[in-house]
């Protein structure tokens, strides 16, 4: 798998990528991002495709819309030897990315991510999938894009809250795996700038990539990207229900916070490296209190797809630029973190 990160590479695209090899070309998109780039893809790809166009959101992800997907590509006749490009999110890539999995057996796809968890997360390791009867991402599969694409420069018209909440996946790779990354990050004076941007976008991936080559299918050691995510599930799910529903990023933010307090409540990460994660997730403004019905945390969290037996499992920090995974962790002290990030 290749892939390509530069700016303006939209307009250039069929420079990196040979159409020709394939019999028919699909792009797959929602109407936001198409209203502003869909004229460059079409500048860059030079190629006549198939345009499936879909509405924005996580709503999407269904199985009524993979059918239509499923119907749109056998009207137009791809076979075996066609290529999907999924030009979007997370929505996009995993649902265009589970669909060139499951058409005729698998045929050829390729991302270019639109979003910032786009890119350094949802677009790297091959997870796709579906949302199936209010549980996020049950239906899917492991199947990985022939290359992704990402242009910087794409995320210029991102809403602010979009673009910064990608953040903290940036942040929890620096968190797990790489203690420079983590001071580059804290110190850097402007990382939103098309350069840093770059740098930090490439090396986000790196560790993701690595992270994945070593456990495709999440049997050990990928798990550690989970981190923040067991709580953040839970805050993310119970904000919906709310006035104010969080962005995944920005509930993720706040479960590495209550992680970072429950590694330190029980001795494994020091309180000088839990201060200074709670300090990086004030910089990229992804801090804030929230109010949630306590009594529902722990049910969601029972209900999490890492758990093995109903037992609670979490993949922490024992330093910065270090996790494990599979720790249980007691009642008590997810009472004492869900405290200390709820008001
Ligand atoms: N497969 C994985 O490993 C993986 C990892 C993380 C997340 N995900 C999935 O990713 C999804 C979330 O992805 P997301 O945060 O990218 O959300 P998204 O795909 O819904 O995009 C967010 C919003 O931004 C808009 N948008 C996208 N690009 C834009 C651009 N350049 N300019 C202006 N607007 C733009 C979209 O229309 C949408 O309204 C979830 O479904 C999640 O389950 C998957
Ligand atoms: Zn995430």
């Amino acid at each position: 798998m290749k892939i390509y990160i530069n700016e303006k590479i939209l307009t250039k695209i069929n420079q990196y990528l040979d159409l020709n090899s394939y019999t028919k070309l699909a792009v797959l998109t929602d109407e936001v991002i198409g209203s502003f780039w869909l004229n460059k893809l079409k500048e860059g790809l030079k190629k006549d495709f198939l345009l499936i166009i879909l509405k924005p959101g996580e709503k999407e992800k269904n199985l009524k819309t993979l059918t239509f997907i499923w119907q749109k590509l056998l009207e137009n006749n791809f076979d075996r030897k066609s290529l999907l490009l999924n030009f979007g999110g997370g929505v996009i890539t995993d649902l265009g990315g589970f669909t060139a999995s499951t058409y005729m057996r698998g045929i050829d796809y390729i991302n270019f991510p639109t979003t910032i968890l786009g890119a350094v997360d949802a677009s790297i390791g091959g997870k796709t999938g579906i949302n199936f009867l209010g549980v996020k991402n049950l239906i899917g599969t492991f199947y990985e894009p022939k290359m992704i694409f990402i242009d910087t420069f794409v995320f210029s018209s991102l809403p602010k809250r979009e673009f910064i909440a990608g953040f903290a996946e940036i942040i929890k790779h620096a968190i797990i795996a790489d203690q420079k990354y983590f001071d580059f990050l804290l110190k850097v004076a402007d990382v939103f700038d098309q350069k840093n941007l770059k740098k930090v976008i490439d090396w986000s991936i790196k560790i993701k990539t690595k992270i994945v080559q070593k456990d495709k299918k999440e049997k050990g050691l990928r798990k550690i990207l989970n981190f923040g995510h067991t709580l953040g599930h839970a805050i993310e799910s119970l904000s919906l229900k709310t006035k104010k529903p969080l962005l995944h990023g920005e509930a993720v933010a706040l479960g590495m916070i209550g992680e970072s307090f429950i590694a330190q409540k029980i001795g494994l990460l020091k309180k000088e490296d839990f201060f200074l994660i709670e300090e990086i997730i004030k910089k990229y403004q992804l801090f804030q209190k929230i109010n949630l019905s306590k009594v529902d945390f722990k049910r969601l969290m029972i209900n999490d797809k890492k758990n093995i037996n109903q037992k609670i499992l979490f993949s922490l920090p024992e330093k910065i630029g270090k996790a494990v995974f599979n720790v249980e962790v007691s009642e008590k002290i997810i009472n004492l973190a869900i405290d200390y990030i709820n008001l």
